[in-house]
C-alpha cells in the first residue's frame, strides 16, 4: 500500500467548522421541529451585487461565442482585474509601493493560506496568534512544521497569545519567528490593530529576517480610523510581509471563490545555498505549476466590485453585517457576557467569564436557544471559554436569535 502523509494522523479528525457542521445537522436530525439559526460558520447572506451579476452575465455570454470565447487564463489573474485591485485597494488609498504584477488572484483566501507554505522553508518555525483561525495551524500540521500535539498546543509552533488584558494585541515572540501568521481585523476575536501597534511587527519581521503573512480578509469591515487596513500601510512591509484578501466577504463570494494575495517583488527570500531570490519568483513559478487561475467569470464579476456601484454595495453590504454584530455584542452583554470586536469586524468573541467549556456553552445555546456557535477552543487553547457569533446572516434572523436570549434571560 501507498504510505501516506503521517502528519494527518496528529490533526483533529475534522476541521473546526466541518465538526460544528456536523453537530447542527445531528441537532436537526434529533429535533426535526425545532429551528436552528445558525452563527457559526462566517458564511454570508447577503445576494451578489447587480454589477457583479451583469459583468458575469455578460462573461457567460462571452464564453458562449465562437468569437469571444476565453480558454485558460494568465495563472496570476487577468489585468483587468489585477489593475482594479492595484489602483483601488492600494494606489487610491496612498499604497503607491503595491502594483499588478505584485498581485495574484487566486480562488480565495484560504486555499492560498496553505499553498504558501509550498515556498518557505520546513524548518521554518511559525508563529500564529492564540486564538487564531485554524487553517495556519492545521496547513502547518500537514506540511510537518507544528511538531506533536502537547496538552493541546503544538510542540514546534510559537504562539502569540491573544487576551483581554493585551486588548487581544499579542505581544511580540521572545524566540525567534520566520514565519508569523497576524490576521486583522482578527478572527475570531473581532479586534483590529492600530498602526503603531502594526509597525511593532514590521520592525521585528526586518530585524529577525521574518516573514509575516497577513491575512486581512475582513478589512472592508474597519470603520474606525486609525485602524490598519492593509499591512503596507507600514514603511517598509513592501519587504517582510505577504497580505492575503478575498471577495468572500466583502462582496458575498463564498460560493463563487475569488481572492487575492499580494506577494510584493521587494519581499526577498535566500536558500540554503545562500543565493537570494524574490518570493514573487517562487509563487509566480509555484502558481503557473499547480493553479490555472480563478475561473474568467468570477474575475468579471470580482471586476465589477471595483466600479462606483460595485463599490457603494460593499459599503453597504458590510454595513448591514457590522449591524448585525452589534445586535449580537449588544444583547450578549445585556445577558453579562463580556463580548468582545464587532466593530471593525463582523465577529463577536463572547464569554460568559465562568470558563465553562467552549463546546458545552456551543451545545447549550443549541439546545437551549437553537442558534449554533463557533466554540472558541476550536480556535486554540486560549479561546477555551469563549465562543465566536457571526453577523454574516439575515438582520431578522439575528434579531430573531438574540430575542431568543434575552427574553429567557429576564423573564
Ligand atoms: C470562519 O467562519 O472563520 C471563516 O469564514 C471560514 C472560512 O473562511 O474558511
Amino acid at each position: 500500500m501507498i504510505k501516506v502523509n503521517n502528519n494527518f494522523q496528529l490533526l483533529p479528525v475534522s476541521y473546526l467548522f466541518s465538526e460544528v457542521g456536523r453537530k447542527v445537522a445531528a441537532f436537526r436530525s434529533e429535533n426535526p421541529d425545532r429551528e436552528v439559526i445558525r452563527m457559526d460558520i462566517g458564511d454570508v447572506t447577503r445576494p451578489l451585487f447587480p454589477s457583479v451579476i451583469s459583468a458575469m452575465h455578460e462573461a457567460v455570454d462571452e464564453l458562449g461565442s465562437a468569437e469571444r470565447f476565453h480558454g485558460y487564463g494568465p495563472e496570476q489573474g487577468y489585468a483587468f482585474l489585477r489593475d482594479a485591485i492595484a489602483e483601488f485597494d492600494y494606489y487610491q488609498r496612498g499604497l503607491v509601493n503595491i502594483e499588478a504584477a505584485d498581485i495574484f488572484v487566486s480562488d480565495g483566501a484560504k486555499s492560498d493560506i496553505g499553498n504558501l507554505g509550498d515556498i518557505y522553508s520546513r524548518e521554518c518555525k511559525v508563529a500564529v496568534m492564540n486564538p487564531a483561525y485554524p487553517v495556519y495551524v492545521d496547513d502547518s500540521v500537514i506540511d510537518g512544521r507544528a511538531g506533536i500535539p502537547e496538552n493541546g498546543l503544538w510542540s514546534n509552533l510559537i504562539y502569540l497569545d491573544c487576551d483581554p488584558e493585551n486588548n487581544f494585541l499579542p505581544s511580540l515572540p521572545v524566540e525567534k519567528a520566520d514565519v508569523i501568521f497576524l490576521c486583522f481585523p482578527n478572527n475570531p476575536t473581532g479586534e483590529a490593530i492600530k498602526h503603531d501597534e502594526l509597525k511593532k511587527w514590521v520592525e521585528y519581521a526586518h530585524a529577525n529576517g521574518s516573514l509575516i503573512i497577513f491575512d486581512s480578509a475582513y478589512e472592508a469591515f474597519v470603520r474606525q480610523p486609525g485602524v490598519v487596513r492593509s499591512i503596507y500601510e507600514i514603511e517598509g512591509a513592501d519587504e517582510v510581509a505577504i497580505e492575503i484578501r478575498s471577495f468572500s466577504k466583502t462582496a458575498g463570494f463564498t460560493g463563487l471563490r475569488c481572492g487575492y494575495t499580494v506577494v510584493p517583488r521587494n519581499l526577498k527570500g535566500v536558500y540554503s545555498d545562500g543565493a537570494e531570490v524574490a518570493l514573487n519568483t517562487l509563487w509566480n513559478r509555484r502558481q503557473t505549476t499547480k493553479f490555472n487561475g480563478a475561473s474568467y467569470v468570477a474575475q468579471k464579476g470580482a471586476s465589477a466590485v471595483y466600479t462606483p456601484e460595485g463599490r457603494e454595495d460593499v459599503k453597504r453590504a458590510t454595513d448591514y453585517y457590522l449591524g448585525n454584530a452589534s445586535i449580537i455584542r449588544k444583547a450578549l452583554t445585556e445577558i453579562g457576557f463580556k463580548a468582545f470586536g464587532g466593530e471593525n469586524s463582523p465577529y463577536v468573541w463572547a464569554t460568559s467569564g465562568t470558563g465553562e467549556d467552549s463546546w458545552k456553552v456551543f451545545g447549550d445555546l443549541l439546545q437551549n436557544y437553537g442558534f449554533s456557535t463557533t466554540p472558541g477552543s476550536g480556535f486554540g487553547s486560549k479561546g477555551e471559554g469563549y465562543i465566536r457569533l457571526t453577523g454574516f446572516n439575515s438582520r431578522e434572523n439575528t434579531e430573531r436569535a438574540m430575542e431568543r436570549l434575552i427574553k429567557e434571560k429576564f423573564q
